[in-house]
């Protein structure tokens, strides 16, 4: 059976090109970069260079790079690295789980945190943030766009109110990398989050932004490496891949690469929306107009990375649709967690207000750069079938049926 992926904003594989980049310090260029033979020169030089690549990618300079293991550890260093006991963080009720449960964690140090409520579509207002903050606030930490609905939030605006009362504000921008343009300066964030296993690098990469003379705590010690900002031997093959990845991320900024996937999201999501009754957007309060590229902006919804979109198919549960899809052939995901036998409604859609059956009843499907026109008319005919013949199962259904013959 052909598979079909559709759940870039959990992973994505390893572009051909990015592999090559890497393959080398996989076998002959092994060297450790901190040692002074030629070996560890080669892999200090191959990390400097993906240094400048992912510095491009986010508008910054090369030194305010700091390599990580990924977009958690990156999170947590923001967040464990600048807060003490006593202090105070803002941050978003929607944030991934690397934010939240840190967050929570800090809070259990002494920490006060407060959790912004969202609006229905999904949306931190800048307003609440202005209105929470106190004399101890030390940190805003609020994401750049959300992983379940793709939500854009308003990161410059915030970024001007922690400049105006000199708080350091640090970003998530996991799922934004590569997918929007960023502009470290225009965002006026201090800390950024990067992970690369979602822009075609490997698991198990990610960076930290942090502008010049911000001072935070390391999460590790111990050697001298990132210039103390993070301790351990340098994943030199998996920095390298990050690099290249970021170089043809920026790329596909303007080369047209991310307006077709937009246009891809945009005609999965008409054809889904037209093909389906009792099913929506979550995240926009409209639909974008077919074809709305980059971004769905204003009028037409809310701002969007262009390759997500979250769509409820009420009357069914979203786990059942996923597993029909995926014995289909199809990959997407449910957004929520599954613990201990139960599953529970996605933390996003609920602060976004959805009701629990709605919320339950929700997939993501996230695109990338490998999905392709083909791969969307499949999906086309394949979603609407599954969602029919679950519906005609589902005891919701059939009430809804008796009810409807009953009027
Ligand atoms: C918004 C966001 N932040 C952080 C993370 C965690 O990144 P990583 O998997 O690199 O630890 C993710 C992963 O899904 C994410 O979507």
């Amino acid at each position: 059976m052909r598979r079909i992926y559709m759940d870039a904003n959990a992973t994505t594989p390893l572009l051909p090109e990015v592999l090559e980049a890497m393959q080398p310090f996989l076998i002959n260029s092994f060297g450790n970069a901190s040692s002074v033979h030629q070996h560890g020169q080669q892999a200090r030089a191959a990390i400097e260079h993906a240094r400048e690549q992912a510095a491009a990618l986010l508008h910054c300079q090369a030194a305010e790079i700091v390599f990580t293991s990924g977009g958690t550890e990156s999170d947590n260093t923001a967040i464990f690295g600048i807060l003490h006991p006593g202090d105070h963080l803002i941050t978003s009720s929607i944030e991934h789980d690397a934010v939240l449960h840190a967050a929570r964690k800090a809070q259990e140090r002494g920490i006060d945190v407060t959790f912004l409520a969202v609006s229905s579509s999904g949306m931190v207002d800048p307003f609440d943030v202005s209105s929470a903050l106190k004399p101890n606030t030390k940190l805003i930490s609020v994401m750049m766009a959300n992983n379940e609905t793709g939500v854009i939030q308003p990161v410059e605006q915030i970024g001007r109110i922690a400049a105006e009362a000199e708080i350091v504000f640090h970003t998530d921008a996991v799922q934004a990398a590569g997918k929007i343009p960023i502009d470290v300066s225009a965002i006026g964030c201090h800390l950024l989050s990067l992970s690369g296993h979602k822009l075609h690098a490997p698991q198990g990469t990610g960076l930290l932004y942090v502008h010049r003379g911000t001072r935070f705590e390391p999460l590790l010690f111990g050697g001298a490496h990132e210039r103390q900002r993070r301790a351990g031997t340098e994943n030199v093959a998996g920095i390298v891949g990050l690099g290249k990845a970021a170089e043809i991320a920026l790329a596909g900024l303007t080369d047209g690469t991310d307006e077709r996937i937009g246009l891809m999201r945009g005609r999965l999501e008409q054809g889904l929306l037209a093909k389906i009754h009792d099913c929506g957007v979550n995240g926009a309060h409209r639909s974008p107009p077919q074809g709305a590229g980059v971004v769905a902006w204003g009028d037409a919804g809310q701002p969007r990375v262009p390759n997500t979109t979250n769509l409820y198919f009420d009357r069914l549960e979203g786990e059942a649709l996923l597993i029909a899809l995926d014995l289909k052939g199809l990959a997407v995901s449910g957004g929520s967690a599954c613990s201990s036998g139960s599953t529970e409604p996605s933390h996003v859609l609920k602060a976004m207000g959805l009701p629990l059956s709605r919320a339950r009843a929700s997939l993501r499907f996230s695109l990338s750069r490998l999905n392709t026109e083909e791969e969307i008319d499949a999906a086309l005919e394949l979603v609407p079938t599954a969602v029919a013949r679950l519906r005609e199962l589902s005891p919701a259904c059939k009430k809804h049926l008796a009810e409807a013959v009953a009027k």
